[in-house]
């Protein structure tokens, strides 16, 4: 398992655990833990709703590919740290890293 702390569009954090071995995205394990992503395109790199910063992590996870800037140079706004979370794979990279919703709040 890996450990990470998630920041909601209201700034609350919280941690949140997932299983490294099963190949999920981080979209996939926001969605499962209840967080409002909408994730329209279903992890294709098309839509942008997956839309987080990472506040804190290690370079590890990279920036942006591309693909992801593509979508990302849509939206009104982005930030050098932006990722779209389907794009990111569950690893122990995020260990302790500090992800932040940037995509639409759905509630
Ligand atoms: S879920 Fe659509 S871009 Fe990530």
């Amino acid at each position: 398992m890996v450990k990470f702390t998630v920041e909601d569009q209201d700034g609350n954090r919280q941690e949140v655990e997932a299983p490294m071995d099963m190949g999920l995205s981080l979209m996939e394990v926001l969605k499962a833990s209840d967080y409002p992503i909408l994730a329209t395109c279903g992890g294709m790199a098309l839509c942008a709703t997956c839309h987080v910063e990472i506040l804190d992590g290690p370079s590890e996870l990279g920036e942006a590919t591309d693909v992801e800037l593509d979508q990302l140079e849509n939206l009104p706004e982005y930030y050098p740290t932006s990722r779209l979370s389907c794009q990111i794979r569950i690893s122990d990279e995020l260990d302790g890293a500090v992800i932040k919703l940037r995509g639409e709040d759905v509630v």
